[in-house]
This record gives C-alpha cells, structure tokens and sequence, in this order.
C-alpha cells in the first residue's frame, strides 16, 4: 500500500505541529492507564495546585510531621528489594559519582547548567538526587521540585522510572503533569511536567511561589518553549532569592547558556561511551549490495515519482548539482542530482532501512538496533513492511518496537528492558530518542540523516514543516546511542559529502518558527511589549517574524491597536494551538458547526487525508472534486472525505474505501484523535459541555455556507481575491499580490467562481506562489467573520481591521456585528 501515508504535502500552517500531535495524542492512552492514585485534572483545577497548597496550610507543627513522615517512608520503601536491586544500577550510572559534588553545587548558587553525555543520569537521578536530600534532612515538607520535559512522553516514562527506583507508586511522592492530565497526589514533591504546563502555571503563580527547585531539561534541544523559559526565569530569579534553578543538557553548547545567567557555573558530568564506527551511504551501498540489486526494478520506477516530490527549501539541495558520486555500486548507482533529492521519506530511504536492518540481521553480531526516521508515517510502514513481507525471515526472532510521541505509553517498559534471548530488538524512533529516552543494549544505529524541522519564511510569510537535514551535533548524538554497553556501528544513509555540509548546530526553533503562539503566551503572562521581551532572548529572532506575529494577531482580533488582549485572544491564550486554527475552534462552537469545525481544524494542524499519487492523479483529483461537489472547497471535499471514511468504517469497509479514494487511513486515524483532543480542550476551556457531547454544538453543521463562513472565520486573513480577466480568473492576496490555484485543488481550472472571495489555508512558494487547500466564500462571510470587526469612524460601513475590504453594510448588519454573540448564542445565519 504505497500511496498511503506517503504524503508529500507536508507544508503546515501551525508551528510545532508534530510535538503537539504527540500531546494530543497520547493523552487517551494514558487515561487508560489511571490508578488509585491518578486524577485526571482539568487544567482549571490543577493551575493553583502547586504543593504550596500543603505548605500554607498547615501549621509549623503539621509540617514537621509530615518530613518526619516523608523521611519515614523514604528509608522503608528504599529497603524493598526492588528498590535495592534498582539502586544499584542507580550506583553505575556517571550521575551517581558526582551526586554529593552536584548537590553542594545545588546549594551554593542559585543557577548551575549541567552538561552531561545522553544517558548519564541527568533526567532521573539529579532531580531525585535533591529529593532524596531534602527529604532526608527533614526539610520534605517545604520542598517542591519541578523538572520539566520537553515531551509529554517523557515526562511520563521518566516520572515512571523514578518512581519505581524509588519503590513508589506513580504519583506518591513522585508524579507527573501534562497537559489535561495527572498523576499526582498531595505527597507528591517531585513533579515532572512538559514545560507548556509549568508556562501556564506561571500565569497564575508568576513568581512560582511554592516551588523549590526547578530543572529545565533538554535545553540543548533549543525548544522555543524552553528558549521562552529561560527568559522569564532570568527576570523571576531576583524575586526569589531562594529559588534553585539547575539547566540540564546534552554535552552541546552549556557555555552560552551559563553566560546568559550572568557566568553561572558549569558542571560536567563525564560519561562513558564505547568507540561507535561509522559507515556512510556509500560503505553501506558496498557492503548490502545484493539487497539494493533486488530492488532495482523497483527503485527506477519510484525515482520518476520522488523527482516530482522533490524536497523543498532544502538549504543543502544545491550542493547537489555539484556532486558527482558516480561510483557503481552493483547495479545501483548514484549519478544525478535528483536520485539524492530524492532521499526524503519514503519508499526509496525504507527500502535502504530495510536492506540495511538485514543486513545487520545476517551479518553482524547481537545487539539491539536503533532507527532513526523522521515521523509516524514512516515508523508504521516500515513496521508493516518488516511484519508483512517477512523482510526478515522468521518473524519471531524480531522484537521490533515503534518509538513514537504520539504511541501508547503501556508499551514503554519493552523499549527499555532487553529483548527475550534468541530475539533482536530493533526499535523504529523518531528524534526522541536522540537525546531524552535512552536504549541501553542498543548496539546499531541506523540514520537516515533527517529529522522532520519547521520553518518559516517572514518575508513571505511561509511556514513549512518539512524534513530537513539534521545537524553535526544531532547526528554526533545518533551515533552516539551505539556505544552504551559495548563499541558499535552508526549506519548513516547518506553519503559524506552531506554530513559534511550539514551546519554545526540546528537553529533553534523561536529561530525559524512563526511567532503567534508565542506572542499570545507573552501577552497573557503580562509580560510587555512583545518585541522588547523577545530581543532578551538567548538569540533574539528577527523582528520582522515578531511583526508580522503581532500584525496577525491583531488581524485576527486576538489583539486590540494597543497589543492588549481582547477577549478572543484571551479565550485563545487558553488553547495549546496555532491562534487561528483556536479560533475556527471557538466560532465553531459559538456558530453551531462544532463538528466540521474539528474536522476541518484538525487537517489544518495535522495535514490532509488525501495523498497525492503522481501516477494516478487524474483519479485521485476526480475523486476529491466528487467529494467537493458543487462547493469550490478542498476543505469541504475533506470534511466529505471524513464523513464517508467514518461510514466506511462503521461498515468495515475503511481499507477499501481508503485505496479506492486515495486517502490516507494513517491520517484520518490521527484527525479521529485529534478532534476528541480538540473537544476536551473546548471543555478544559469551559465553551463547551463534555457530557453534552459534539452533537449539541452542531445545529448547522450540515449547512455548509455556514461552515464556509467558519472557514473564513479560523482562515482569514488568508483571503484572496477573485477577479475576472476576460474569460479567465485572476487571484490577489493583499501581501504578495498574484497568486495561483495549486493544481491539486478541486479549484484549480475553475473558469468562474460563485462567490468572490477565497480563503486559503497556506501558501507555497515553487516557481510560483500557489495556494493550496481553498475554499470560495460570500462577501457576507468575510464580513462577518473575518478579522475582528468594528464600524467605521462614519458609523456607516464596517471597517476590517485587517484592511483588506472597506464594505458598505446594511445598519442592520452593523448592528449584528455590534452585539456579536456572547457565546453559546445561536445566531441564524442571514442569507
Ligand atoms: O538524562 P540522561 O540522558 O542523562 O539519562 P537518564 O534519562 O536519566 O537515563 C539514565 C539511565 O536510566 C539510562 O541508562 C536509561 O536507559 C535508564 N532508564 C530506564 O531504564 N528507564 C527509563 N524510563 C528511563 C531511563
Ligand atoms: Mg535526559
């Protein structure tokens, strides 16, 4: 099943899409996993529930007995004998020999950044380093450490690990919090959280009041969440004198983290790795050539279609023109430049995986094997492929395991612990394990070389998230997780002369993402102007990205002309999501077409179901112009496409129908999960009732001017104009002028529109600039729906703030426009 899953329109309107897909997703799954001691809490409840809670209430005399009774139960549960046996291999680790060293550290200053190599212990043991301190000096009672995660998944599995080295329960005095979800209890003075969670509970507790001790982790990674951190807590930290803050890194870059705390001082933690040879493409291709030889058919007939695809914005694609690796490796060679562009995701790169596993499998000694891909996609072909076609003969002697954020958390134990005897584990995983989970026994790593990176152009206002190459030091840590117990081998699938023009270090994402979300965060922690907080930043982004943010959230309404907050944008700050796609979520509601709305919103944040087969693509876009029917919408094709997709499934017919209608079953799966998620924010945020259900927010959702409407509500100002030039139709946007329909949308080629007016949901830019996915709305719709709207100075006509249209409207309209819904009002659409 090639076509599936293979999209190659992976261009994004929404930053950080793929962790936040990951968040979204497991959050199910872990539900499932509730005990005794789980509480799911809405976010409502858990902001002001730090551990302060206990502290403050409860007399001098309470506290003393609650340490004696923390140091009680922390010197029984350390006698059972699964925590002893756990303690020592707690001793073996590189962490456990700087222990008294780190914890003088700790107490001496305020602020330390610690270095250490990946799986040294910094996660696990420094931060229950401290606890067990606390708790054993009978300071238990004040003590609150917070140590935050990049990823949910992390956050979990680590909390997990801890506790269990602790002899605990999950959520004693050990726990974890994420978005919508909690293990906790009021025991609980270790907490890891991903650091959304701790941003939020700064707006209610800006001078986290309460907490101990706090531990960024992973700030090697340059998460804008965690870039943004480190800038409040700069400010906070001489407020709270008391505060300790400890930075934990991979061995990257800690000094220009200890120079922004004003020369904080640096610890390192030695660690030790084995020596990990390393082979490139081009040693790879020698030593597998007789699996590359069986796929030769195969791979020419793919070559012609992966051209087509090419990668875009590739910094490293014109180094390609130059290249000349003409050598002949059995029957496969590698001579032009579009064979290497064609080294993005699929077929072509699983195929080496797959040649490569085997022949490790056949080849080299035991040994777990660690792949490195660059999404979901991938991961679950490639899982399909090495179970289906008994890639490896006997499937039973393969242990193989996904690693993936958005996995099931039950699994986790599996990827740790070494595989049966006689079995080899070989585990398919995204970036995440590149630095913050580490598989000890794993002895092979295979790397493609690409990691899946947002980017964003501000002149032209573009953000792509597309696989891109990594850098030296991410490929430096891939490698590295082959050498934990024994020397290993790195795989890398890409020839030499890439890695060595790969850059030194990835640019950091507050770097190359676009900057609403952001904003939106700064506005509702009061922390001032937007562009005077941002250019105190480790590196401060271009301000042309921090205007064209602020200038969108004004458009949108989430900002008044004095970049305060309205009230949409304060309903917005409250949603993990990109603004607009929060705000199609909340006129949704508001508007009663809460169900296309999720539908729609979640494409939007994930991607389209449809998949663009370049072979068959005359059917594929009859199919979705089936699917649009008479309404100029790829948006409203897609809203048809998961409505018949889930009839399909109803009636077990979901494979056939997928193959049959050119969608991907991977992508709807995911859209299934991301609109109960999207739901569950709605309610967290208190718009819509969970018990009542998405039905009871969906009087119009059959009525599809109205969802159009929607549409233009959560897309705008993404809005172009339709104009007539002789027989043909010409488009304008308001920032770049002439615009073209991309040929994949049911739009394209159409002579004349009903409506004026499209909304697009992203531009690209190629030869030219194309929309993509665009829907043809009424003039009314814009004016009610897009941007933020206000009469005009005459009180005659309405005003976009936007700019883009200066309408005479009826008074009657104005006066709507005036009295826009409270919410939860059902206003009937005028027609
Ligand atoms: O944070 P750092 O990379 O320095 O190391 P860590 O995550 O604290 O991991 C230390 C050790 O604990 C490694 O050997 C991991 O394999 C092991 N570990 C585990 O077995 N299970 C977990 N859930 C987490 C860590
Ligand atoms: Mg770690």
């Amino acid at each position: 099943d090639e076509r599936h899953g293979s999209s190659q329109n992976e261009i994004k309107m929404s930053n950080e899409t793929e962790r936040r897909v990951e968040n979204l997703l497991s959050r199910a799954q872990s539900n499932n996993n509730a005990s005794a001691s789980t509480s799911t809490v809405s976010m409502r409840q858990s902001l002001p529930s730090t551990s302060t809670s206990i502290a403050e209430s409860t007399t001098y005399v309470d506290k003393q007995k609650l340490s004696f009774q923390l140091r009680d139960m922390q010197r029984s549960k350390k006698m059972m004998p699964s925590a002893r046996s756990m303690q020592s291999f707690r001793e073996k680790l590189p962490a456990f020999k700087a222990r008294e060293e780190f914890l003088k550290a700790v107490a001496a200053n305020q602020v330390l950044v610690i270095s250490g190599e990946t799986g040294c212990g910094k996660t696990t043991q420094l931060p229950q380093f401290i606890l067990e301190e606390e708790i054993d000096n009978l300071r238990g009672a004040d003590c609150s450490i917070i140590c935050t995660q990049p990823r949910r998944i992390s956050a979990i599995s680590v909390a997990a690990r801890v506790g269990s080295e602790r002899g605990e329960e999950l959520g004693e005095t050990v726990g974890y919090q994420i978005r919508l979800e909690s293990k906790r209890s009021t025991q609980t003075r270790l907490l890891f959280c991903t650091t959304g969670v701790l941003l939020r509970k700064l707006v209610q507790e800006p001078d986290l009041v309460g907490v101990s001790h706090l531990l960024v982790d992973e700030i090697h990674e340059r998460g804008m969440s965690e870039d943004f951190l480190i800038i409040i807590l700069r400010d906070l930290l001489p407020r709270r004198p008391d505060l300790r803050l400890v930075l934990m890194s991979a061995t990257i870059n800690a000094e220009l983290f200890s120079k922004y705390f004003g020369d904080a001082p640096i610890m390192h933690i030695p660690g030790f790795t084995f020596p990990v040879a390393e082979l490139f493409l081009e040693d790879i291709l020698e030593k597998t050539q007789y699996k590359i030889k069986s796929e030769r058919d195969n791979f020419q007939g793919n070559s012609r279609k992966k051209r087509l695809a090419s990668v875009k914005n590739d910094p490293l694609a014109d180094i390609f023109e130059d290249v000349d690796i003409s050598k002949e490796y059995g029957n496969y060679s590698i001579t032009t430049r579009q064979s290497l562009e064609a080294w993005s995701v699929t077929e072509l790169d699983l195929s080496l995986v797959e040649g490569t596993i085997e022949y490790i499998c056949r080849h080299e000694g035991e040994g777990a094997i660690l792949v490195f891909l660059t999404g979901w996609d991938e991961i679950s072909k490639l899982l399909d492929k090495i179970k289906g076609n008994n890639l490896l003969g006997n499937s039973n002697k393969f242990l193989v395991l996904p690693l993936h954020g958005s996995m099931p958390t039950v699994n986790q134990r599996e990827i740790f612990d070494r595989a049966p005897a006689n079995m080899r584990k070989i585990v398919l995983a995204t970036n995440i394990a590149e630095s913050s989970i580490t598989i000890d026994d794993v002895v092979y790593v295979i790397d493609c070389g690409k990691a899946k990176e947002t980017s964003y152009d501000a002149l032209n206002k573009l953000a792509c998230l597309l696989p891109s190459w990594i850098s030296k030091a991410s490929a430096h840590q891939r490698r590295g997780r082959a050498g934990r117990v024994q020397p290993g081998v790195c795989y890398r699938l890409y020839p030499e002369v890439i890695h060595a023009a790969m850059p030194q270090f990835q640019l950091p994402e507050i770097l190359r993402t676009p900057l609403q979300e952001l904003c939106l965060t700064i506005k509702s922690l009061q922390l001032g102007a937007v562009a005077s907080f941002l250019a105190k930043s480790l590196q401060p982004p271009d301000p042309l990205s921090v205007k064209n943010a602020i200038e969108l959230l004004k458009t949108i309404g989430a900002l008044d002309d004095l970049e305060e907050l309205t009230y949409l944008g304060r309903h917005l700050c409250t949603l993990p999501l990109d603004p607009n796609i929060g705000k199609m979520l909340l006129i949704g509601s508001v508007f009663q077409c809460l169900d296309p709305a999720l539908t729609i919103a979640a494409a939007l944040a994930y991607r389209n179901p449809f998949v663009l087969p370049i072979d068959r693509k005359e059917e594929a876009d009859a199919v979705k112009r089936s699917f649009a029917g008479d309404s100029c919408s790829d948006h409203i094709a897609l809203l048809k496409a998961f409505e018949a997709w889930k009839e399909a499934k109803r009636s077990g017919r979901e494979r056939s129908f997928c193959w049959e209608n050119f969608l991907s079953p991977m992508t709807l799966k995911m859209m299934d999960g991301m609109r109960n998620q999207f739901f569950d924010l709605l309610s967290d945020i208190g718009f819509v009732s969970k018990t009542r259900g998405v039905k009871a927010y969906n009087h119009y959702g059959k009525d599809l001017e109205m969802v159009s409407a929607v549409l233009c509500a959560g897309l705008y100002p993404n809005v172009i104009q339709c104009k007539r030039r002789g027989k043909r139709t010409a488009f304008y946007t308001k920032d770049v002028g002439k615009v073209d329909i991309h040929p994949s949308s049911v739009n394209a080629g159409v002579q004349q529109f009903p409506l004026p007016y499209l909304v697009y949901s992203e531009k690209v830019k190629t030869a030219s600039i194309y929309v993509r996915d665009s829907t043809n709305i009424s003039d009314y719709a814009l004016l009610l729906f897009g941007g933020s709207l206000r009469p005009s100075n005459t009180g005659e006509g309405i005003e976009m703030l936007g700019g883009y249209l200066h309408f005479s409207a009826p008074k009657r309209i104005i006066e709507l426009i005036q009295v826009l819904p409270p919410r939860s009002t059902v206003i009937t659409p005028t027609k």
